[in-house]
């Protein structure tokens, strides 16, 4: 993928508890990092993947550009949550001109919005893994209004909005550009957040199955604040392991061992749903990111309900990375946290 200064992008990935930022450079040798950072927003500014805080968030963006000089203002951002729905359909094999049509009338069925009130966008994934003589679509809709939202709020920070993706995609993008060992295998993405769960599985570079829920790490925060005497905040600094010394750490782990494990049992039931498909190839690797992999004790959880080889994904090895910019111990930190923004990075201003 190559792309020149003219169509080059900033990724923004405006999560619900960090917003992250990068910024690529192609050089002759390959991708390199530029330019890198996150922050925390304040508990409340996104809620169901909606904004409420519009001017905060607005301000959170244009510091974080700021305290990491950048100063490209076209920026790549993605949503996610809620007001995304994503399907891939099967429907029998048409030619091209009959589609729009025939996915606006299936699409009806999956989309719990007023059809006039979303943006539909389709692809052909190809012949159906299902059943002979369909084939498969990737159907997205997105809320039209979380999408002026997205505008309004990227506009706000004083920069410009170019390409508005959903997550899972850049995510998968991400994933993409890495080396890949396992080739052919059937690959499940998993992204925990603070507010929501992402599931992709892959065979090559084209999705199976898609699932989003509100699984995330805010679930033990929850918990903590319903249980001890803490702020928010403090729960938060207690959970990315920031302080220990608030509340016993036995009653942490177990509520950690809770959550993780009906995440577990959340995986393990799409993972289930999609071994009852009839060209079902087993999952072999399964790569985990955001947030939810440093949760104790949930890898080894994971690892105890499925038989697949599971990893955390590092976005940075797909990338040329200066170590005296960004050391080892910021990789080991930032790794999982980082993938949609890098996904975002990649992308280029006349991408679809
Ligand atoms: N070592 C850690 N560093 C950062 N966050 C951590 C760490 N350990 C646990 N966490 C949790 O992960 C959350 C951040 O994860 P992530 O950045 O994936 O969320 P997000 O992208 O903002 O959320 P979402 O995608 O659901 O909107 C934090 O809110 C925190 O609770
Ligand atoms: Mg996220």
């Amino acid at each position: 993928m190559i792309f020149g200064k003219k169509d080059h992008l900033v990724g923004l990935d405006i999560g619900s508890s960090f917003i992250k930022v990068a910024e690529l450079k192609v050089t002759g040798k390959g991708i390199v990092l530029h330019k890198f950072g996150m922050a925390r927003i304040a508990p409340g500014t996104i809620v169901e993947g909606r904004i409420v805080d519009m001017d905060n968030l607005a301000n959170d963006i244009r510091t974080l550009f700021k305290s990491h000089k950048i100063r490209e203002k076209n920026v790549a951002v993605s949503t996610g949550g809620h007001s995304v729905v994503i399907k891939t359909i099967n429907i029998s094999t048409r030619p091209e001109k009959q589609l729009h049509d025939t996915i606006y009338a299936e699409a009806e069925q999956y989309i719990p919005y007023d059809i006039g009130d979303v943006n539909i966008d389709y692809q052909v994934l190809g012949e159906s893994e299902f059943s002979q003589g369909h084939m498969s679509v990737l159907v997205v809709a997105v809320k039209k209004d979380l999408v002026a939202d997205y505008i309004d709020l990227i506009h706000l920070a004083g920069l410009y909005p170019k390409i508005i993706d959903v997550d899972t995609f850049a995510l998968q993008n991400a994933y993409d550009m890495l080396p890949n060992e396992s080739q052919g295998e059937i690959t499940l993405l998993i992204d925990i957040g603070a507010s929501k769960t992402s599931l992709n599985i892959l065979k090559e570079k084209a999705s199976l199955m898609m699932r989003d829920t509100v699984s995330g790490t805010n679930q033990i925060i929850e918990e903590i604040c319903s249980q001890f005497d803490v702020t928010m905040d403090e729960a938060e600094q207690i959970v990315s392991g920031q302080t220990n010394d608030i509340v016993n750490q036995k009653s942490i782990e177990e509520i950690c061992e809770e959550v993780s494990k009906s995440w577990c049992t959340e995986i393990t039931e799409v993972v289930n749903t999609y071994q009852t498909s009839a060209n079902y190839e087993k999952i072999g690797e399964i790569v985990l990111s955001g947030g939810g992999v440093f949760i104790k004790g949930f890898k080894d959880s994971l690892l105890s309900e499925l038989d697949a080889e599971i990893s955390i994904i590092n976005p940075f090895e797909a990338l040329i990375v200066n170590e005296r910019k960004f050391p080892d111990s910021f990789i080991t930190k930032t790794g999982a946290l980082a993938p949609i923004a890098i996904g975002l990075a990649l992308r280029r201003v006349d991408d679809k």
